[in-house]
């Protein structure tokens, strides 16, 4: 049996009770390990780049609303992936347009002259949204452009020559992820167009070449593609490609989704050797994630923690949204398929307040938690479980795995305001992809998120959800055995 008091940190009391004197960062729902904005409106990660010690996160921003609106690249830097502190706008609308999703990349070796005085650039390709060229109805208002920064990603310049990759005519035609193709020397684009994803090089990153094309007829087609990401794993001394290609709507939810495909890339053409529609993650709140560019052979994801369905009506006051943990992405081979894992980003732990490890835990137990709180534990076989995290006003998610269905699941739909969007509230499935009987279960619980990484990251979930109070209470639901080693961590707020 567990029972521990609770402790709930002060300031976390002040500002739940008093509504009108909340600190920024910790107000109703602020999630206190996840990056969101100070103020404003955010979706899609931009530009994730890793340089001198430093990871940057920009973002798709609008400062003057929490509605989405002219979009700006926000900016956060962080050293650890966990700890974030945002910065000035990097960079702002122009007369070309609005500042839509794009990558950002390292030019060691000057490739595009944009370096001065043995400064390297960095270089951010992101699409311009024209809106007039839009409202007018023309077929030619989203192109590539290209900024640089020549002091380590904090200040950028916009390329006087700009846009670099015209559209062809094609409305949809956005969100450039860039890397550098190192086996023929030359930077890959891989671009969103409508029901494909278009692939591009260049030697310089100012004149693109087109490659080819991928995707008409495979994969999930309920929606727009975007946000693509095309990223490497050596698996068993053989090179396996991963493409990343969001969907909107059409996602394994509805509304906005993460697919993938896995196969081989010659640095022209992607062929896929699986046709089978997978996905990175299988909440409702994960969408637009790529990876971050020169972090070597580790590959680390982030993603938008929001669905398009809702995203801009959610009971937030002064800011919209939040970014997912960073995670670790990687690929296993399971039968003769290639599946993403995802695993929480090692630096978590230096969060780590206390850590509270149960024996045995079986229905009925009962446990109060406090703040963000991180449930681990491994089960030789696994079997029927659930926890439920709840508060004092009966609200609560439900998160577990269904025997029956082979497949994890978390229920919001009691979990406190869901009247802004009558798909909000539900009951999501995700199918256990692993076989083995021993499964290794991580749950992270924020302000306002729950997520769940299922046998070492192979089945992924994430949701969002906006109780009255936080939810204090957890407490093992149906257990067809009782789980064993169960290690229940407080994480203390990134926030000051
Ligand atoms: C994805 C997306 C991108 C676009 C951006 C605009 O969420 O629609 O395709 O670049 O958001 O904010």
């Amino acid at each position: 049996m567990l029972r521990r008091t609770l402790t709930i940190p002060i300031i976390l009391l002040l500002c739940c009770k008093s509504g009108s004197s909340q600190q920024v960062y910790h107000e109703p729902y602020r999630p206190q390990i996840h990056f969101s904005p100070r103020t404003g409106w955010m979706n899609d990660p931009n530009g994730l780049v890793y340089y001198k010690k430093t990871y940057h996160l920009f973002f798709q921003y609008y400062p003057d609303s929490t509605v989405w609106g002219p979009m700006h690249w926000g900016h956060a830097i962080s050293r650890d992936l966990v700890h974030w502190k945002q910065l000035a706008i990097a960079l702002y609308p122009d007369n070309l347009g609005y500042i839509f999703s794009g990558s950002a990349v390292v030019d060691e070796s000057n490739t595009s002259g944009l370096g001065s005085k043995g400064k390297t650039p960095v270089v951010a390709i992101f699409t311009q949204h024209d809106p007039v060229g839009e409202k007018n109805g023309t077929s030619f208002f989203q192109n590539q452009s290209i900024a640089y920064s020549l002091d380590a990603g904090k200040s950028w310049i916009k390329y006087d020559k700009n846009p670099v990759l015209k559209t062809p005519g094609l409305k949809d035609f956005r969100d450039p992820k860039v890397s550098w193709y190192a086996d023929q020397k030359k930077w890959i684009m891989t671009l969103a167009a409508g029901d494909r994803i278009l692939f591009y090089s260049s030697p310089d990153l100012k004149k693109w070449n087109k490659e080819s094309e991928f995707g008409a007829g495979l994969g999930a087609h309920g929606g727009v593609w975007e946000c693509p990401d095309l990223v490497p794993f050596t698996i068993d001394g053989k090179k396996i490609w991963l493409l990343i290609v969001n969907i909107n709507p059409g996602g394994i939810q509805g509304g906005s989704g993460t697919q993938y495909f896995t196969g081989d890339f010659d640095g022209s053409h992607f062929t896929c050797t699986d046709t089978t529609t997978k996905w990175a993650d299988y909440g409702p709140d994960n969408y637009a994630g790529i990876t971050w560019s020169n972090t070597g052979n580790e590959k680390i994801f982030i993603g938008w923690m929001s669905n398009w369905l809702y995203g801009t009506r959610v009971p937030t006051a002064k800011w919209r949204s939040a970014m997912s943990i960073p995670r670790i992405l990687g690929l296993r081979k399971i039968g003769q398929s290639y599946y993403t894992t995802m695993q929480p980003v090692n630096s978590l732990e230096k969060l780590v307040v206390k850590t509270k490890t149960y024996k045995q835990i079986s229905s009925v137990d009962t446990t109060s938690i406090s703040g963000t709180t991180r449930l681990e534990f491994t089960v030789d076989n696994l079997h029927a479980f659930s926890f439920v995290f709840s508060n004092g006003a009966g609200q609560y998610v439900v998160a577990g795995y269904n025997e029956e269905k082979n497949s994890f699941y978390i229920d919001r739909t009691h979990a406190g305001i869901s009247e802004f969007d009558p798909h909000f509230a539900g009951i999501h499935y995700a199918p256990r992809i692993a076989s083995s009987g021993r499964s290794k279960i991580t749950m992270i619980l924020d302000n306002s998120s729950l997520e769940i990484f299922a046998d070492q990251g192979l089945t992924t979930m994430t949701e969002i959800f906006f109780p009255d109070q936080p939810f204090s209470i957890l407490q093992a639901g149906v257990t067809r055995k009782p789980l064993e080693d169960i290690r229940v961590s407080q994480l203390k707020s990134i926030w000051p």
